[in-house]
């Protein structure tokens, strides 16, 4: 089975990509850590056990991380996401947060990573302020891992949350900078601009939440807010270049449970910059390798979208 540690910020996308790893057949979750991000911290906490139950695996470890960016300032995505970070629909029977491991999440991350040399393959789907910490403290840990996949960043500056930055690298800039130039494990990135080309039919997306089963019920009440915006006009011409269904961060988690997902990446060493007035927090990519880097990362570019489709489907079927 394939180990993962799912690094999220559990938002509505964090939330599809849990369920469809934890409905994959060959996948092992070894835990989940938790990172501020689309919502302050402690609905991350409660947002995250919301979706085990839903899901039946309230058995998982779910980790408690760093709460802030490491100097930026704090910031969230409620106006998508909702205020509470799952659309903003009550939920009276949710899980507390006594549900919770008490160990911290970045030294929970090093264990499990230290327990597994070469097998835990890391999906983050958050700022990488977790991440950035573990490497801090452990810098042996990229060479322990199988990969890194990354929901974040963008390729042609088309921001979706500055004018040329995607939320979670502007969200933590320096985290991001420390991943990219620390993690030397192989590392596939799912971009901003990367999500948007490939996003999936609405009529597709009604389908997929139009299937009975208690998952997908679920999936359907935390997704009306943010598929409203989504389907907004206003958004779908700035944001999304007009395109349909886009759950980022399940692009990040699908790639690295099936290897035959992505049809075409690219191999590129990329940073972030930092201090950039409009640009602090854009991902750069050194195409003509001038920064001299050795580490590459790969850029994706295409997804099978009927596989895709498929994956989504069976993870709202699967029991
Ligand atoms: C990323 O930011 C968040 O809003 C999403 O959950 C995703 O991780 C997209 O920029």
């Amino acid at each position: 089975k394939k180990k993962l540690i799912l690094d999220v910020d559990t938002g509505v996308d964090d939330a599809h990509a849990i369920m469809m790893a934890l409905a994959a057949p060959d996948v092992e979750v070894l835990g989940i850590t938790c990172c501020h991000g689309n919502t302050p911290l402690d609905n991350v906490l409660k947002n995250t056990l919301r979706v085990l139950q839903a899901a039946g695996r309230l058995d998982i470890p779910v980790y408690a991380g760093c709460e802030k960016p490491l100097l930026a300032r704090k910031q969230h995505a409620g106006d998508y996401h909702g205020k509470d970070g799952l659309g903003d629909v009550p939920d009276p029977n949710a899980p507390g947060l006594e549900m919770l491991h008490k160990k911290n999440a970045v030294k929970a991350m090093i264990k499990m990573i230290n327990e597994n040399p070469g097998e835990v393959t890391l999906v983050a789907t958050a700022p990488l302020t977790n991440l950035a910490v573990a490497v801090q403290l452990n810098p042996k840990i990229p060479k322990k891992l199988k990969a890194l996949y990354i929901m974040g960043g963008n390729t042609e500056s088309r921001g979706n949350t500055t004018t040329c930055g995607e939320f979670n690298f502007v969200a933590d800039p320096e985290a991001a900078y420390i991943v990219l130039e620390r993690y030397t494990c192989p590392t596939y990135i799912a971009t901003w601009e990367f999500s948007c080309r490939n996003s999936l039919p609405w009529s597709w997306c009604d389908e997929l939440l139009a299937i009975n089963t208690p998952k997908a019920n679920f999936v359907k009440t935390i997704s009306c807010l943010s598929n409203k915006k989504a389907r907004s006009a206003d958004y779908q011409k700035e944001v999304t270049e007009g395109k349909g269904f886009n759950s980022c961060d399940t692009y990040a988690l699908a790639a690295a449970i099936n290897d035959t997902l992505i049809t075409k990446s690219e191999e590129v060493a990329v940073t972030v910059e930092l201090e950039g007035t409009f640009t602090r927090g854009m991902m750069v990519l050194d195409y003509m390798g001038l920064l001299k880097k050795k580490h590459k990362a790969f850029i994706m570019k295409e997804v099978d979208q009927e596989k895709l489709k498929e994956m989504f489907m069976n993870s709202m079927k699967s029991k």
